[in-house]
């Protein structure tokens, strides 16, 4: 059999992570697959530093990054690219990850040319097409041109059949963030950043936070922040460290409402290490990231997620996450409950895997060997 040719493309931070397990997985199966990575570098710095700590070098790099760009602007600079890659390496499969503006554009540069498509964490649904904003559209849309569908979960199969696939290009693989965290916690993980080591893990509460949705910037993540602000302010036990997201529009918010909190570190991305294993020693998770979202359930760490509505649902099912919304007093409540009610705390804090077995990149890269 000739061997298959792969363009991987990915462009953000969370496609890196997840994609990082599928091109170390090809790289092994190299009697079966020729593969290639094109970045868009739709994100620039928190894209490098994934390719850095999984030592990924691209054979195509567009660095469209440009702060502040539209989603037109992504949509048509990571096309215009694309359209000469494909053409360059003429693959004969190309794989997307997620929901990303990129994932969008790869999906549509790959069905212009005619080349079939392979949608890692296919099936994911909100139900509401603005929220996550533009991320549902995009899975959806993406979902329409796609041949083999990677689903992480029976759920996520689900939708797919809801909305009519053919169940036989529905593989369920689990969620490759799983494979990628399997590979980097380590109990004994000592961190370079000074702020983090200089914090008492024994006697304070930690709480981990990551905001970024395009939906929830303005009074939502108002909201957010001002919920942690009046639980850092009442809780002298609790510190509160938040590595921002690159969003000048999310920053802007977030000195605004910590503005003189001293038990609030607002600090740069974390690399993937020691974002991940500050995780494992956080005491309460919020976020309102996909990601995030899957990683602490197996990291048996309660989550608050600051969103209206979410498409993963198997944490909040299996009892490790609760959708707390953008309500300041519904977080605030949510919260206070976790710090001061010990059997909630427990009940929450069971490390579930409901996304996988830490093996979803080989599952995908055997179903590509036996359907393509
Ligand atoms: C994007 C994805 C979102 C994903 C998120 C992961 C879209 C539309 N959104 O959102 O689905 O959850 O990435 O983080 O595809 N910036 C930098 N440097 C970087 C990255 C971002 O400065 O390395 C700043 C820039 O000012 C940029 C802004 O962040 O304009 C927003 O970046 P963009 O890629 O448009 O959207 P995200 O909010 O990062
Ligand atoms: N992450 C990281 N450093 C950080 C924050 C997050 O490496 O400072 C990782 C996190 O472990 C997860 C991914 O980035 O794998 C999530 O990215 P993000 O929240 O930006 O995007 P989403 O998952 O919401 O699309």
């Amino acid at each position: 059999m000739d061997k298959i040719k792969v363009l991987v493309i990915f462009g953000t931070r969370p496609e890196a992570v997840k994609m990082a397990p599928i091109v170390k997985a090809l790289k092994k199966n190299q009697d079966n697959f020729v593969s290639k990575i094109c970045v868009t570098a739709q994100h620039r710095d928190m894209l490098d530093q994934v390719l850095r700590i999984f030592d990924i070098e691209p054979d195509y790099d567009l660095n469209i990054f440009e702060s502040g760009q539209t989603l037109t602007q992504i949509t048509c600079r990571a096309l215009r690219g694309l359209e000469e890659v494909i053409e360059d390496f003429n693959p004969d499969l190309i794989l997307v990850q997620g929901d990303t503006t990129t994932v969008f554009s790869g999906a549509l540069a790959a069905f212009y040319h005619q080349v079939k498509i392979g949608h890692v964490e296919a099936g994911l649904r909100s139900g509401n097409l603005y929220s996550p904003y533009p991320e549902e559209a995009n899975r959806m849309m993406t979902g329409v041109l796609t041949d083999f569908h990677f689903a992480p979960t029976e759920t996520s199969k689900d939708n797919l059949l809801r909305e009519g696939y053919d169940e036989n290009k529905i593989f369920i693989t689990g969620n490759t963030s799983i494979d990628a965290l399997s590979w980097v916690i380590d109990e004994n993980y000592k961190f370079e950043e000074e702020i983090i080591n200089k914090i008492d893990f024994r006697n304070k509460k930690v709480i981990l936070l990551t905001a970024h949705r395009r939906e929830n910037i303005g009074e939502p993540m108002k909201n957010i922040f001002s919920a942690l602000k009046d639980i850092a302010k009442e809780n002298k036990d609790v510190e509160v460290i938040y590595p921002m997201h690159l969003n000048p529009k999310v920053r802007e918010i977030a000195y605004e409402v910590f503005k003189g909190m001293q038990s609030v570190h607002l600090i740069e991305p974390l690399d993937y290490l020691p974002f991940t294993n500050l995780m494992n020693k956080c005491h309460i998770v919020v976020t309102d990231s996909g990601g995030v979202q899957e990683e602490a359930p197996s990291l048996g760490k309660p989550v608050l997620v600051v969103r209206r509505e979410t498409e993963r649902p198997e944490g909040i099912e299996a009892g490790t996450a609760k959708l707390a919304g953008t309500d300041r007093a519904n977080i605030y409540n949510e919260l206070n409950i976790l710090l001061n009610d010990e059997d909630e705390y427990r009940k929450m804090a069971n490390a579930v895997n409901p996304y996988g077995d830490g093996r979803a990149a080989e599952y995908i890269i055997q179903a590509i060997k036996d359907n393509f």
